[in-house]
């Protein structure tokens, strides 16, 4: 029979040796208030942070959003994900990602902060898949955030839906007939990465007279957000990565 003490003594040993568990927080759009107590309190916590790594050297948007609240002693984990479509390229990319998190889980919980939600078009999706696919034993755990196009909305001051409208979210436009579509059936649309093909969109928007409803938020809640209400003087803007377009189709369904 094994005294308490002994017990007590293998049951910490053996609980040393147990990964710790991989939490994706969403952090919001990038106002570092814009994150969740659960959120907050699960980063201060962990004693591994992770997070995109930034382009060109220059911080993240996640990591900028929580660079406030990373406590000294918290260990920074920058992740390489690349702005590339090629699946293969990505795959790779993800599984190298999990790697060195899964190495990271031997030391302890990490969290991974990603920017806006962390279920809506977040690499979050796809670092946890890879991870879960290698180590199906692994604990992960996921916190909400809050997504760009309701912090847009909020920095408009529009409501983006009422009642019984519908609301279309295109992630990325390859045709401008899936936009068309999404006009005719919704009665807000919500353009994600609108920053390519911004002058096809406006052009559309012309000739369906919607250029009034439309607006586009860039950097949405940071200090360098810049707001477009009504799209009819703005054919041509140059627009960064981090920008969305919120359609309001007018005289439809309340
Ligand atoms: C891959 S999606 C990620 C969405 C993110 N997970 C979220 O919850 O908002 C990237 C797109 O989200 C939009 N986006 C994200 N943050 C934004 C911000 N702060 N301001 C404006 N658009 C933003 C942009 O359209 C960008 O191209």
């Amino acid at each position: 029979m094994k005294s308490p003490a002994l017990e007590a003594s293998l049951e910490a040993s053996l609980s040393q040796h147990r990964p710790g568990r991989l939490c994706g927080i969403g952090v919001g759009p990038g106002d570092p208030e814009l994150i969740t107590v659960k959120a907050l309190r699960r980063l201060q916590a962990a004693p591994i942070v992770a997070f995109p790594a930034g382009l060109r050297g220059e911080p993240g948007v996640a990591q900028s959003a929580i660079s406030t609240w990373l406590q000294p002693h918290q260990q920074q984990l920058p992740l390489t994900f690349p702005y590339v479509q090629d699946e293969a390229i990505l795959k790779a990319a993800w599984k190298t990602a999990a790697d060195q998190v899964w190495q990271a889980m031997q030391n302890g919980d990490v969290v991974f902060a990603s920017e806006g939600d962390i279920s809506f078009y977040s690499t979050f999706t796809y670092l946890a898949q890879s991870l879960l696919q290698q180590h199906p034993e692994a604990q992960v755990e996921a916190v909400p955030g809050i997504c760009s196009p309701l912090a847009a909305a909020a920095a408009l001051g529009i409501p983006l839906t009422v009642r019984s409208q519908r609301l279309a979210v295109l992630p990325a436009l390859y045709q401008m007939a899936t936009l068309e579509a999404a006009l005719a059936w919704a009665e807000a649309v919500v353009l994600l990465k609108v920053s390519s093909v911004y002058a096809q969109v406006w052009s559309m928007l012309q000739q369906q007279q919607l250029l009034e409803h439309s607006y586009v938020v860039k950097h949405a809640t940071r200090p360098d957000q810049m707001i477009y209400a009504g799209l009819k003087d703005w054919p041509d803007l140059k627009l960064p990565y981090f920008s969305l377009l919120i359609i309001r189709v007018p005289h439809r369904r309340p």
